[in-house]
Parts: structure tokens; sequence; C-alpha cells
């Protein structure tokens, strides 16, 4: 039994105590009225089991707390939750073959895990030492390496990370050892002072970014209704307008920085040149590039997994919202398409008071009916493309051929690339995530039995990598195996590849279109934030402010019934 009316004042939970017992619940939610109608419950539907859908519906039940009076359903047309959160496994090891981690300093996504009780992932105590990854950037000629956790500085990117964490300390050069005088004078005749102006930019955006949509202590939880205007009003407006590369410019960065920096970082981070983002995307980049991130122990998915099932929202797997138009009884009536033919009903309409679209709208296939009064262009200014995600196992280093440098250079743990790499397919990250080390006894017979410890000759040991390659476009077998230095087919343990649909903005434009949270009344969007910022991030911030929407929407209209 549901305890929702014991707040109701004693003298009504009495004489409301006779009906108990054959009235339904409902009924005594409104106990004045003997004689009305049972209040409705209120029907509220989300498009989409991704992060953003997840949390709406996580928050929108937790601020409901136990009450009956709201039923949630989850509409998501793949037979999976999840989506770009996606997590398998290889020898016990978890792969993100979606977004691999968010950033350490995401109030967001910090505080659902917290509040799902999940962990974050600790970093491997193998690697206790390499935390601070290798990265380098390949130009087509070289590779630009920076060892951060190396106390000398030897390469010019290691000067721009010592910048980056030291900022204008660095500037006093009170750390700067001999051999550091002469890079330094090469990087400040190469950038001028675009890495200090670029860093003091960072931090202070950065600052107003990681505190947005952010009311943690707030007693009631307010809420947003434009994301463009609340982005004006955080400071953040200049950076949101137009693409990376004409606002970094009209901040009078020079273009050597932009291209040899602060591009590389973008392309890792967010599989995108300058031109395909807004500045502060390049600033999240820049800032990533360099600091940790959090990842949930077990996988990413269990996040989304958690936030689904505490939110007891019925989720619906295989169907797929086509069409949105008014309703009857309720506010929106849903055309639901089921792809698959084994299940009978293919297509049905049902109603909802509310919905809430947790997908990016080019990403969805809804449309809606004329009646539904929308007056907006939902996303004008980008158009959907793919990016690739291949993972593989090799027993093989990555070989300096593939990237036309001389046999003896080591390469870092993550190589970023220029848009003037030449790659074929055009490659923006190969990363090392991963090393196992494994004896292998296949080649031991009769196998080894477990009395018998000591190592056999026929035991061999294995080390391998776990790798992941962003790409534009399939990368084959082929390529794969020159990457690891093997002319012939290699034959890898392991490849998973995978395909994302991805928003690439074509023509950014210079004014931050409205967007607003509620497109209709009772219709709510959470994709407007897509364009702006691609980030688990973004997608909670925006699923937490639609479900807190949904709430108070609900709330106000059950209190003037
Ligand atoms: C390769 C890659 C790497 C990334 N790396 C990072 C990273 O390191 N850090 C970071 O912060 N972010 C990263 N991101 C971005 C991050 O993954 C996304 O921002 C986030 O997961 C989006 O969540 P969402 O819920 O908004 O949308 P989605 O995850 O796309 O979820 C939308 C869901 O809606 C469903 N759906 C669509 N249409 C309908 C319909 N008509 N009816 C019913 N259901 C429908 C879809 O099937 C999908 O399950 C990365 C993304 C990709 C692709
Ligand atoms: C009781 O409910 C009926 C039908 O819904 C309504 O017409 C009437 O005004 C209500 N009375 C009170 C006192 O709320
Ligand atoms: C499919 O049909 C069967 C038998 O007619 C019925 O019992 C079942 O509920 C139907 N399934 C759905 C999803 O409606
Ligand atoms: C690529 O390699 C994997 C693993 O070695 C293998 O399973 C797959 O069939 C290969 N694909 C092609 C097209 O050769």
């Amino acid at each position: 039994m549901n305890y929702t009316y014991l707040i109701i004042p004693g003298v009504l939970f009495l004489s409301a105590q006779a009906a108990i017992s054959d009235a339904a619940p409902q009924q005594l939610l409104n106990p004045n009225n003997q004689s009305s109608q049972p209040m409705p419950r209120s029907k509220i539907a989300i498009i989409g089991a991704g992060l953003s859908g997840a949390t709406a519906a996580y928050y929108l039940h937790d601020s409901i707390r136990e009450s009956q009076e709201v039923d949630i359903t989850i509409f998501e047309s793949l037979p999976e939750m999840g989506s770009r959160i996606k997590s398998i496994k290889y020898r016990g090891r978890t792969i993100e073959v979606g977004a691999p981690a968010a950033s350490t300093h995401d109030w967001c996504v910090l505080r659902a895990m917290k509040d799902v009780g999940l962990a974050p992932k600790a970093p491997d105590p193998r690697w206790y030492f390499r935390v601070k990854k290798r990265v380098g950037v390949w130009n087509g000629g070289e590779i630009l390496i920076a060892e951060p956790h190396e106390p000398q500085c030897s390469t010019w990117w290691e000067i721009v990370w010592k910048l980056w964490r030291d900022g204008t300390t660095a500037w006093y050069l009170r750390k700067v050892s001999p051999p550091m005088w002469w890079e330094l004078g090469k990087l400040m005749w190469r950038y001028g002072v675009s890495p200090w102006r670029f860093h003091r930019a960072v931090s202070s955006d950065l600052a107003a970014w990681d505190r947005f949509g952010a009311d943690l202590d707030a007693w009631e939880r307010l809420t947003f209704s434009n994301l463009g205007s609340e982005m004006d009003k955080s400071g953040l407006s200049a950076q949101v307008l137009g693409s990376a590369r004409s606002c970094l410019r009209d901040l009078g960065h020079s273009n050597e920085f932009l291209n040899e920096v602060v591009e590389p970082c973008t392309r890792a981070r967010f599989g995108q040149n300058l031109d395909g983002v807004r500045g502060l995307s390049a600033e999240i980049a820049f800032r990533e590039f360099f600091s940790r991130s959090v990842s949930v122990s077990g996988g990413n998915c269990r996040l989304v997994d958690r936030l689904i099932s505490l939110s007891k929202a019925d989720l619906k797997f295989n169907s797929g919202i086509k069409e949105i138009h008014p309703g009857q009884s309720k506010r929106y009536k849903l055309r639901v398409e089921s792809p698959l033919p084994k299940s009978n009903v293919s297509t049905y309409w049902e109603d909802f008071d509310a919905v809430a679209i947790a997908v990016p709208f080019s990403m969805s296939g809804v449309s809606f009916g004329e009646e539904v009064d929308i007056r907006m262009n939902l996303d004008a200014s980008s158009h959907p493309s793919e990016r690739h995600i291949t993972h593989f196992v090799s027993s093989q280093d990555l070989s300096p051929d593939f990237f036309k440098l001389l046999p003896r250079i080591k390469l870092p743990d993550m190589i970023s690339t220029t848009p003037y790499s030449s790659n074929v397919p055009d490659i923006y990250s190969i990363t090392l995530l991963d090393t196992i080390t494994r004896i292998d006894r296949t080649g031991c017979s009769p196998p080894p039995l477990s009395s018998r410890l000591d190592l056999d000759d026929c035991d061999s040991v294995i080390h391998e990598g776990i790798y992941r390659v962003v790409s534009s476009e399939t990368i084959d077998n082929q390529t794969l195996s020159k990457m690891v230095g093997s002319s012939s087919d290699y034959d890898f343990p392991f490849i998973h590849r995978q395909v994302w649909p991805y928003i690439t903005a074509t023509e950014i434009d210079f004014q931050l279109p409205t967007r607003k949270i509620e497109l209709a009344p009772g219709l709510y969007y959470t994709g407007g934030g897509e364009d702006i910022i691609s980030s688990l991030e973004m997608s909670c911030r925006m699923g937490f402010n639609a479900g807190m929407k949904v709430f108070n929407a609900v709330s106000q209209s059950r209190e003037r019934d």
C-alpha cells in the first residue's frame, strides 16, 4: 500500500479511512469529494533510453518519490538501452565503444553516479605511474610527444602541458631548467602568447560551464527554460556562437597554435575539426586532453541501467515513436511502431499528459502533427554524419612505419592527429587503452594439472594491447594490420567495429537559436544541447532539467485539479 495519503491531515485521513478497503488508491488523493471521479494518473512518455532519457526519468521519479500518481514510460526504438553509452568486455576488461568517460569536473554525471550508488572506475594499478598518459600529435611528418610525468621538459608539447598545469607561474619561468629555455624560445617564436591566453580563457570559461545548470544545494530545484539564454546568462554566449575556429581567432589566437595544439585535442576528444564544433567544445577538449576523467566501474552502461530501473519507468524496447499529435483523453497521442516482425502489434497509439523527447531531433525520425505548434527550427544548422569506432587487440605494438616514422621512435599511448596528416581514411585518434599479460597454455599437451604449478616449456606469456581508433570511415583489416607493422593480414584476437550517428555542424550560425526546453505545452526536448556540445555532461544536464520541468508541470496541474 502507498503512504502518500498519510500526509493528509488526520481528520481527513480518518474520514477517508472507511473507504480504504474498497476504494481505489487514487480516490484517496481527493478525499474531499467522495463523489468525484478518481483523479486520473499522470502519464509521462520519454522518447529514448540514452543518458538524457535515463536522467530525465530518474530525477522525475526522484522528485515525485513513491507516490503512485505518475506513470513513466520510456520508448526505445532499439532492443537495448544506453545508445551512445555502450560497454562490452574483452577477457574481463570493460571496453567502452561509445562515450568512454565523463569529465571529473562534471557535477551531473558524478551526482547521478552517487545517487544510484555506482563507484567510479579505479585507475589500473599497473598504469599508476602512467595515469597522465603520454600523448602526442602526429602532423603527418613528425610526432610531437608530451610526457607529462617526466620532470624534465624536452618537447614543445610538454611545455604546453606545463603551462597548462602551472598557468602563469611558468610565465615567470620559475621552474625553467636550461634545456627548456631553448624550447620555450621556440614556443614563443611559434605561438606568441597564445598558450598563456588560451590557458586563462579555458580556466575562466570552464569554471562558468562547470557551474552551468547546477544548483545542488537549492531546496527547490531550479530549472532553465531556454538553453540559449541560460548560456548567455552564464557568460558563455561568445564561446558558443559560430565555430571554434572563428571564435578563437577573434580572441587573437594564432593559426599555428590553433592548428597544431587546439585542433588535435578537439579531434581526439570530439572527432571533429575546429570548424565543426563551437569554442566551448575546443576548450573542454583541451582541458580533457591533459586532465583525468571518470568512467563507471564495470561499464558506463550500468549508469543508464540503474537510473532507468530506479526510476520504476516502464521501459519498452523495440518501440520507436514516429508521430506526435494532440491527444483525445490526454494532451498528446504518440504513434508507436515496432520494427520487429515477431511482435503481433506493429503499430499503435497511446495517450500521454506530457512527453520528453530525449534524442536529438535529427536522429529521431519523429514527426509532429500539424496541430502541434512548434515555432522553432529544430537542428537546422546541423546534419548527421558518422563516426567509426574500431577496437582491436594486438600483441604487436603500433608500428612507427605506419606513421612514416623511423623505426626506433617510441610511440605515445594516445596519438591525436591534425587534419593535415594525410590519412586515408581520416583517423582522428589512436589510443592504447589497456594492456593485458596472460599465460597461454594452448600449446601444452596434455594440459597441465592444477597441482603442477611449475611453468612448462609449453607455456608462453602473451602481452596484448587494447587499442581504440576513431575515424570517419571503416578501417579495414589490412589497414589495421599495417598499423601494427604486419604487411599481410595479421590474425587479430579481437576486433570490434561500431558506427555512431554524429552531428557535424556544417554551418554553425552566429546567432544562438532560441533553444526552448518546452517546445509546446507539455512537450519537452533535451536534444537542443547537442550541437552546442555533444557530451555526457550536456546530455545529463538536459535530462536533469527536463525531468524537473516535467515534475513541476505535473505537480502544478495536479494542484489545479
Ligand atoms: C564515439 C563517441 C564518443 C564519445 N565520447 C564522449 C566522451 O568521451 N565524453 C562525453 O562526455 N561524451 C562523449 N560522447 C557523447 C555522448 O555519448 C553523448 O552525448 C550521450 O551519450 C548522448 O546521450 P543522449 O541520451 O542525449 O542520446 P543517445 O545516447 O543518442 O540516446 C537516444 C536514444 O533514443 C533512441 N531513439 C531515437 N529515436 C527514437 C524514437 N523515434 N523512438 C524511440 N527511441 C528513439 C535511440 O535509439 C537512443 O537509444 C561520445 C559520443 C560518441 C558517439
Ligand atoms: C466534486 O466532483 C465533482 C465532479 O468531478 C465536481 O463537479 C464538484 O464540483 C466537486 N466538488 C467539490 C466540493 O470539489
Ligand atoms: C499477441 O497476441 C496474443 C494472442 O492473440 C496476445 O495474447 C498478446 O497479448 C499479443 N501481444 C501483444 C504484445 O499485444
Ligand atoms: C578481419 O579480422 C577478423 C579477426 O582476425 C576476422 O574475424 C574477420 O573475418 C576479418 N575480416 C575480413 C573482412 O577479412
